[in-house]
């Protein structure tokens, strides 16, 4: 008789609202064995971002260890998201307090260690800068082939959200996502060319707030936050980005994903964290990465909408 094998998984981001909505759909996948959540300064300063983590943690009562990682970039100055997330890194609904110790482990120690004993490979979900994923790979490469795939969200082939040409996440640790880039490893990104599609309205999280179970209730709260800033800046709903990276893993068929040669700019004046991509092949280089880029936008609500009625009946 066979026995499916389930993917071991480490989450590893700076929740953040979609950081935090994308752990509550990775959390409800069968397929997932999570075996860590590693945080990263990005949104908000370390040590925010990894009480906001214990505390989804908690939330979604996943009995698996929270580590620390990296409190900075690797070259830069920290750059934070308080207009996007407050001054929690999370602010809107109340949270369960965390119920499990902090790990001992660091980030970094957290992620060779869940390399170095598993006997399947290891898929890495990077929602926020690329700094742990980075350290892991310079620190240890002899566990690169333990892992599966990296899926990150970050970038924009066609254009930036913090300056014109750079994304978020990229423009935290340019030299994190350039290392990641070029390490050989599996790569999967979901850059704003699709994530500015995944646009959650009001009229679908209200369809998450009727379900009426406690995680859907704080879930909706996450978006109607989210929302406040988002609107500001013209836009009708969320861009739900982090969940993107969980969903092109488990329903690649709701999305469009080419493979392209991807190249992250580390210097220039206007372009610093911008991701390149080789659309024609005239560089030569062959393709490093699937480059996710569109959407079936309702499946997607679909999906995080069936994904939060999974906890109906949940205590917190
Ligand atoms: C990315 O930046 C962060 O604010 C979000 O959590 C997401 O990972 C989008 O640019
Ligand atoms: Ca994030």
């Amino acid at each position: 008789m066979s026995r499916i094998k389930k993917i071991p998984v480490i989450l590893d981001g700076d929740p953040g609202h979609d950081d935090a909505i994308a752990w509550v759909l990775a959390s409800t996948v069968e397929d997932f064995d999570i075996k860590a959540i590693t945080t990263v300064a990005g949104n908000q300063t370390l040590e925010k971002v990894t009480y906001n983590a214990r505390r989804i943690a908690s939330l979604l009562k996943l009995d698996i260890e929270v580590a620390k990682g990296r409190n900075r970039p690797i070259c830069s100055d920290l750059i934070i998201a308080p207009n996007f997330h407050g001054e929690t890194g999370l602010d809107g609904p109340k949270l369960p307090e965390p119920d499990r110790e902090l790990s001992k482990l660091s980030a970094i120690e957290m992620m060779a260690k869940v390399l170095q004993e598993s006997d399947e490979k290891v898929t890495i979900i990077s929602t926020g800068a690329q700094t742990n994923t980075a350290a892991l790979l310079l620190a240890h490469p002899e566990l690169k082939e333990k892992i599966g795939t990296i899926s990150t969200m970050g970038g924009g082939l066609r254009n930036g959200n913090w300056t014109a040409g750079a994304e978020f996440n990229i423009l935290v640790d340019p030299e994190a996502a350039y290392t990641v880039c070029h390490s050989g490893v599996d790569l999967q990104m979901c850059g704003l060319d699709v994530t500015e599609q995944a646009i959650v309205y009001p009229e679908d999280w209200e369809r998450i707030r009727a379900l009426n179970n406690p995680v859907a209730k704080v879930v909706a709260e996450w978006f109607d936050f989210f929302f406040i800033h988002m609107k500001s800046l013209g836009w009708k709903g969320c861009c739900t980005h982090d969940p993107c990276a969980v969903m092109s893993l488990i329903h690649p068929e709701i999305f469009d994903i080419r493979e392209y040669y991807v190249d992250v700019e580390l210097s220039g004046h206007y372009c610093r964290g911008a991701t390149v991509a080789d659309y024609t092949g005239r560089s030569g280089n062959k393709p490093n990465c699937r480059c996710v880029v569109g959407l079936d936008r309702e499946k997607f609500v679909d999906v995080l909408v069936e994904a939060c009625a999974k906890y109906e009946g949940w205590e917190v």
